[in-house]
């Protein structure tokens, strides 16, 4: 029978030089916390952009005309919220006298997008070895992942600008069409070289970075040559209004995938699929018709239900491309033994505590990880049996653990968990 080396016998199959393992120079539990607090700033200013960003989608397609209202007013709505009216009015031209205090929206897409980055540092390339090298896909060295990433976002957003900017900007959907090609050309090129995780995170930091570098580069800096123009009286040249509305709508119809695509890391059946690419193009699909469901209701042009059908359409076609396309590992075998009870097989336990509780411990031995990451025990055989259907997901099912299988956990070790699992699949459709 298959004997797992004991733990004591472990080595991490890092790819250092040498062989060794960076300790980490902080406290692990410091550490922890700049992750968390991390990314709670980074969703808080998501919440922030995308919140104020709906809203003023919502509110230009919901103003209406009437008679009575002043020179220059394009349309007014009423709302009511937290107790008061509010009558908003739109100025297609600049107000008679323009007020000394003016708001402007871009440090909620700013921020968004500078604590991405930093978290994307913090997690993505300071602790690559768990979160973005898969040795199986490319042996890399953590600098070379965050040369790879960085150049990559870069890459990407140079030549997204490009199209825009290209004759092609002045057709919006072939534009379109060629953004979804780089969005997929993109992703696969992640896949070839990071762990999937960080490619689906790759993925969605590279669409996020052109709706804020739209922000920073084209939207507000046309915004403030059309305030000076009309401040002095001039007629601004449509053209920037015209560049400001494209990328508005391309942001608007990118939101909700990636939301999806940020979401999606802790998530492993979307990208450990063989198929992750394509369900990164229905995601992106679905995500766009349900905006677009939204933006014709707000403008009162009736309400698309189709879009409900193709978004189901994509999500059903997703789950089962992550089905089909999972990694293989013999899921049943039939002549695994019934145990009495639901505690896993001797072979199950020495696989799980040899290859996963170096990490899911009280008590860690793993460098630079504090507790049990995210409260996962496996260090008894009650804890296993407590967690069997997670270990089922990210073992089994998929390969996301352990991470860029980093303790090198083998294919017969994954079966015994299998075995153990149908087992007590067994056992429980008995009772
Ligand atoms: C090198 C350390 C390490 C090893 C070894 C490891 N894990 Fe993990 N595990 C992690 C980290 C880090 C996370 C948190 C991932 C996240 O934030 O999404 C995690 C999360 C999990 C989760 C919770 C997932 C969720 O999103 O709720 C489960 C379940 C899990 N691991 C099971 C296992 C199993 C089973 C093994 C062994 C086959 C294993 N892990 C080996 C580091 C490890």
């Amino acid at each position: 029978m298959y004997r797992p080396p004991a733990i004591d016998s472990f080595r991490p199959l890092s790819r250092q030089p040498h062989g060794v393992q960076t300790e980490s120079m902080l406290d692990p539990q410091i550490s922890e916390w700049i992750g968390q607090i991390l990314r709670w700033t980074h969703v808080v200013t998501a919440i922030a952009w995308i919140g104020s960003s709906f809203y003023f989608i919502h509110l230009d397609l919901s103003l209406r005309r009437r008679e009575g209202l002043p020179e220059g007013v394009g349309g007014e709505a009423w709302q009511v919220h937290g107790g008061g009216f509010y009558n908003m009015r739109k100025y297609l031209i600049a107000p008679p006298e323009l007020p000394r205090e003016l708001t402007w929206f871009k440090w909620e897409s700013y921020s968004t997008w500078l604590t991405g980055f930093f978290l994307l540092v913090w997690v993505y390339y300071l602790q690559a070895e768990l979160y973005s090298i898969d040795h199986e896909t490319m042996d890399l060295l953590p600098w070379q992942v965050a040369a790879i990433g960085i150049s990559g976002l870069t890459g990407a957003w140079l030549i997204y600008e490009g199209l825009c900017r290209s004759p092609l900007g002045n057709r919006d959907a072939t534009l379109s069409g060629a953004v979804f090609i780089l969005i997929l050309a993109a992703a696969w090129g992640f896949m070839q070289v990071l762990s999937p995780r960080a490619a689906f995170l790759h993925t969605g930091a590279m669409i996020a970075t052109w709706m804020s570098a739209s922000v920073f580069v084209v939207i507000i800096p046309n915004q403030r040559k059309v305030v000076a123009d009309l401040i002095a009286g001039r007629q601004p040249d449509p053209k920037l209004g015209k560049e400001a509305k494209q990328r508005s709508t391309h942001n608007n119809y990118l939101t909700l995938p990636v939301v999806f695509l940020m979401l999606s890391n802790h998530y492993p059946l979307a990208w450990s699929s063989r198929y992750s690419v394509a369900i990164v193009g229905l995601i992106v699909v679905a995500g766009a018709v349900i905006r677009h469901f939204f933006n014709s209701r707000h403008a009162h042009k009736g309400s698309p239900w189709w879009t409900w059908a193709v978004a189901a359409a994509c999500i059903v076609a997703a789950i089962y491309l992550s089905i089909i396309g999972r990694p293989t590992v013999a899921l049943a075998s039939n002549t695994a033994p019934v145990p009495a009870a639901m505690l896993p097989t001797e072979e199950a336990l020495l696989a799980v505590q040899s290859r996963c509780s170096m990490c899911h411990a009280a008590e860690p031995v793993w460098p630079g990880i504090a507790t049990a990451p995210k409260g996962v025990r496996l260090d008894t055989s009650e804890e296993i049996a407590r967690r069997a259907e997670s270990i089922r997901i990210q073992s089994v099912l998929t390969h996301a653990m352990p991470p860029g299988n980093l303790t090198g956990m083998t294919l017969e070790e994954r079966r015994a968990v299998a075995d153990w699992l149908a087992a007590r699949d067994r056992i429980r459709h008995t009772f």
